[in-house]
């Protein structure tokens, strides 16, 4: 079978679940293009959840997981909304990260968080297909996040969708929030964002833009010493999900896969909320 997609998507504040935005009509369109091929399921790491041992990954077991609230969105959006874990997934997931070394294991009480379910909604409004959560490891090793993505890379040709939830420029300290908190408007531009956060939105569309394969996860892991970097992310979690999904498209193979820069949005000045697709349904990838 050929071989999904990856998608990153920068999942930005939690009002991009109630409001509309050029982000949110994309991951619609991904959603119904996923649905459309039969996909099996989704498997997305998102940027909320991370494993505090070394060298462990958790997947979600919960087989009736909550959803932790989300804050300046009306509960109507994601209270009706049914999750739906995949079990089946989840040990496959466990499965072939403990084949590549890594220290995988369900987590049977975990409670989804936005930085996913925001993304399932978005995508798949009609209903949530069977889903996997995979955690972060919270090191944060670039490298290890990349190498987990390439570990979970055979699922896309078993009809497994994956995704990385994060954030391409996500630094809360740096974001101006006077407009959301006053007036509930988070895509207010009083200002222009500022140079440090132009400068490193430009340099992930160059890494990623530049092409799938090994010198994608090159590429992407090196941004953590761009000398921006701290700048664009002042924690490291949300930039984790991008080598996830670079690992999850890092192989040879991929080298001649499209990459997609599918759709961006601005939020609170200084967040770039960008959109990326790596392979296409189009011309896929021979597994
Ligand atoms: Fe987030």
């Amino acid at each position: 079978m050929p071989l999904t997609p990856v998608h990153f998507f920068s999942h930005g504040s939690t009002m991009m679940l109630g409001e509309e935005s050029k982000s949110a009509d994309y991951w619609k369109q991904c959603g119904d293009e996923a649905l459309a091929q039969g996909i099996k399921g989704v498997v997305i790491m998102g940027a909320h959840w991370a494993a505090t041992d070394d060298d462990t990954i958790e997947v979600a077991t919960n087989p009736a997981p909550n959803k932790s609230p989300v804050a300046y969105v009306h509960p109507d959006k994601y209270n009706k909304y049914k999750l739906n874990p995949d079990l089946a997934g989840a040990e496959r997931c466990i499965a072939r990260l403990q084949s590549e070394g890594f220290k995988a294991k369900g987590n049977p009480t975990f409670d989804w968080i936005h930085d996913t379910y925001l993304i399932l909604i978005r995508m798949f409004p009609g209903g949530c297909p069977p889903t996997t959560i995979i955690s972060m490891n919270s090191y944060f090793d670039p490298h290890y996040h990349a190498r987990v993505g390439m570990a979970l890379r055979p699922l896309r040709g078993e009809g497994y969708l994956l995704i990385g939830s994060g954030g391409a420029v996500h630094n809360l300290f740096r974001n101006v929030w006077d407009p959301m908190i006053r007036y509930g408007d988070n895509f207010a531009q009083p200002t222009p964002p500022e140079p440090w956060a132009l400068e490193f939105r430009q340099s992930v569309e160059d890494a990623l833009c530049s092409g799938a394969g090994p010198r994608l996860r090159r590429a992407v892991t090196r941004l953590m010493k761009h000398p921006l970097y701290r700048d664009a992310h002042a924690t490291d979690d949300h930039f984790m999900p991008l080598c996830f999904a670079a690992g999850a498209a890092g192989a040879v193979e991929d080298e001649q896969a499209e990459v997609e820069f599918g759709a961006e949005d601005w939020e609170l000045t200084n967040m770039c909320n960008s959109q990326y697709t790596i392979g296409s349904w189009k011309q896929p990838v021979a597994a």
